[in-house]
Order: C-alpha cells, then sequence, then structure tokens
C-alpha cells in the first residue's frame, strides 16, 4: 500500500524535466514534440511519447508547461458554429485578442448543455487565461462553478449574478422587438405570429416578450397573436410556416426569432405561391451577411456582432490583467455592456 502511495506521489510530481530525463533528451525536445514547434526525429519522438504515456504526464501538465512558455490562449465557445451570426462575434473576438498576442480555442457546443459544461471543464484543465462564453444554455447556478475558476465573459445572454471577475455584453431583445411589432403595424397588419427560438434561451423569451407585449399595449387582441416554438434553424421557420399555412386564417405578419428562420419561413411562402410583402410580411432578427442578397431581401433586427466580439475581448482583456496583477477591480468598471440594436427594413415587409 505504501509503496503504491509513494509511486501515486511520485506521479503528481511528474513535469516536463522527468520526462526528458526519463527519455534521455532534452527538455526542449520534449516541449517540441508536445508543440511541434521544431522538427524531432520519428525515433526520439516515439520515445517520448511512449515516457509521457508510461509516467501518465496529463493534459494539464502538459499545458501547464506550454503556459510557461508564455502561451496565452482565451478560451471561446459558440453554440452554432455554423451559423454567420456567431461567426461574424468571434471574427470580432479574435481580431482583439490576436492584436493583444492571444490565440483562441474556439469551440462549437451545438447548444447542448452538456456539451457546454464539458468544453468549459476542457478550457480551465487546458489553463486557458480567460473565457468568452457566447449565447450560453446552461442554467446560472452551473455557469456560476466555473467563473469563480478563471475569467469569464459571456456574450448575448444577460445573467442575474455578478462577480468579480465576470463581465456581460448582450443586446436590448424586449426594445428590439417591440419596435417590429410597431412596424408591423405601421404597415397595416392586424394579424400576427411570432417564430420562436428554443425557449431555454433567454434571448428568445425577451423577443417574445418585446414583441406580444408592444402588441398587446397597442391594443391588439390576443386571439390575433400565435407564437410557435421551433430551433434557431432554416428548416425550423420552414416548418413552423407550413404550420401556419394549416390555419383557416393564417396571420400576416409573420416575425422569426432569427434571420435563418426567417430565409426558411420565405421560402416556405414562395413554395406556397405567396406574394411576400404583398400577401404575407415577414422579419427576421440578427442582420446577418446574406440576409440583404436573398429574395426578398429580410427585413429584421441589426444586432451588433463583430463589435460585441470586440467589446467582450476587451472586457476580459482587463478583468484578466486585475485578476493576474492580484489588483482590485475599479468600481467604475462596467462590467455589463448591453447593446441597442435597429430595424433594418427591406423588402421583405
Ligand atoms: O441566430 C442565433 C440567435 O441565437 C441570435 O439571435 C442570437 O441572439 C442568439 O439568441
Amino acid at each position: 500500500m505504501i509503496s503504491q502511495q509513494n509511486e501515486k506521489e511520485k506521479l503528481k510530481n511528474v513535469n516536463i524535466k522527468t520526462v526528458a530525463q526519463l527519455s534521455g533528451v532534452s527538455i526542449a525536445t520534449v516541449s517540441n514534440v508536445i508543440t511541434g514547434k521544431k522538427y524531432v526525429s520519428p525515433e526520439v519522438t516515439q520515445r517520448v511519447l511512449q515516457t509521457i504515456k508510461k509516467v501518465g504526464y496529463t493534459p494539464n501538465q502538459i499545458a501547464r508547461s506550454l503556459k510557461k512558455k508564455g502561451t496565452t490562449f482565451f478560451g471561446v465557445m459558440v453554440p452554432d458554429v455554423t451559423n454567420p451570426f456567431f461567426a461574424e462575434i468571434v471574427r470580432g473576438i479574435e481580431s482583439v485578442a490576436l492584436e493583444n498576442g492571444y490565440q483562441i480555442f474556439l469551440c462549437n457546443t451545438d447548444g447542448n448543455v452538456s456539451r457546454e459544461k464539458a468544453t468549459l471543464k476542457s478550457f480551465i484543465e487546458h489553463y486557458v487565461e480567460g473565457i468568452i462564453n457566447v449565447a450560453p444554455r446552461m442554467e446560472e447556478t452551473a455557469l456560476y462553478t466555473f467563473i469563480k475558476r478563471t475569467p469569464m465573459v459571456v456574450v448575448d445572454r444577460p445573467i442575474s449574478f455578478h462577480d468579480s471577475f465576470f463581465g456581460l455584453v448582450y443586446t436590448d431583445n424586449l426594445t428590439a422587438s417591440s419596435k417590429l411589432a410597431r412596424h408591423f403595424i405601421q404597415k397595416g397588419h392586424t394579424s400576427f405570429a411570432c417564430l420562436a427560438g428554443p425557449l431555454i434561451v433567454p434571448n428568445v423569451r425577451n423577443r417574445i416578450a418585446g414583441f406580444v407585449g408592444e402588441l398587446q399595449r397597442l391594443n391588439i387582441p390576443q386571439e390575433k397573436i400565435i407564437i410557435l416554438h421551433g430551433e434557431f434553424k432554416y428548416e425550423s421557420g420552414f416548418l413552423l410556416m407550413e404550420k401556419l399555412f394549416t390555419l383557416k386564417n393564417h396571420p400576416t405578419a409573420i416575425f422569426a426569432c432569427n434571420d435563418l428562420m426567417a430565409w426558411g419561413a420565405i421560402e416556405a411562402a414562395k413554395k406556397k405561391g405567396f406574394q411576400i410583402p404583398k400577401d404575407l410580411a415577414i422579419a427576421g432578427f440578427d442582420n446577418v451577411f446574406f440576409s440583404e442578397l436573398i429574395n426578398p431581401s429580410l427585413t429584421t433586427i441589426n444586432q451588433e456582432k463583430f463589435n460585441a466580439g470586440v467589446i467582450a475581448t476587451q472586457m476580459l482583456l482587463k478583468i484578466n490583467t486585475w485578476k493576474k496583477s492580484a489588483s482590485v477591480i475599479p468600481d467604475n468598471f462596467s462590467r455589463t455592456t448591453i447593446l441597442q440594436a435597429d430595424l433594418i427594413q427591406r423588402k421583405s415587409t
């Protein structure tokens, strides 16, 4: 038992120097095998890798040795890397990160909460210097456990708690979606549908509340407002629109909770022979790149994307600096940035 305990103790102290000594090579050679920065012969590479495996030199330790070399990474996670909305945010993040000597680890979670938790755990195990978490869906209590372990900025989601090493950047969804309600009314519509994204996403709840709340404020009766729930995907917009067409009198003003859903809704309406906006007006939310190129071009809400990524990364750099120098975060540091979003009117309404 004692020898096993000693063995465990020894393994805990395994470092890059141990691997080098056991492999009969220099520390630099082990580092080159790990990082691939310089050529190492296949024989030596094989010998070093076998040693790493034998002594259980774990990824954490590899990350730590990388870190000692001044390797500086931010972990960035998004729910849908195929959605141009998130791609634009990542471009903004990377533009500031690279300027300040940081690389980013980009991970896609497909909006899956378990994947979000696994990604955060992996970021921490790989000693990232901070995390930018875009549109997370996990419950706030779980998120908070991670924030206690590394600086984090959450983008595109309001969060109710605050912490020293935590920042927030998100859109005022309530105000933005109320603008769409007024726009449809000004166009003379009297029946409305909201093709909503997944209710687990706070943005969706706020967009519905802003849109429906404004319609009710303008005296639209509840029976003239239909809410259907789907996913932030093209296919979901298409299928929800087809569902609306099964109604005897379907609404004529359609708010899709993001542009991808609106594109799908437009396709479904065109397939049914409807003229847009003569028969049906359809609007989206995000204003991603292709929305002005589709036919008809999409009326939508312009969320700041690249700039949201820039602001989040600048915020994380500041928080990280204060954490590393163990200095007090100034009282005037605003850790929450709420972005306004304007209505972009195009041909679909
Ligand atoms: O297109 C993806 C959607 O998910 C965006 O509207 C963003 O705000 C997030 O809620």
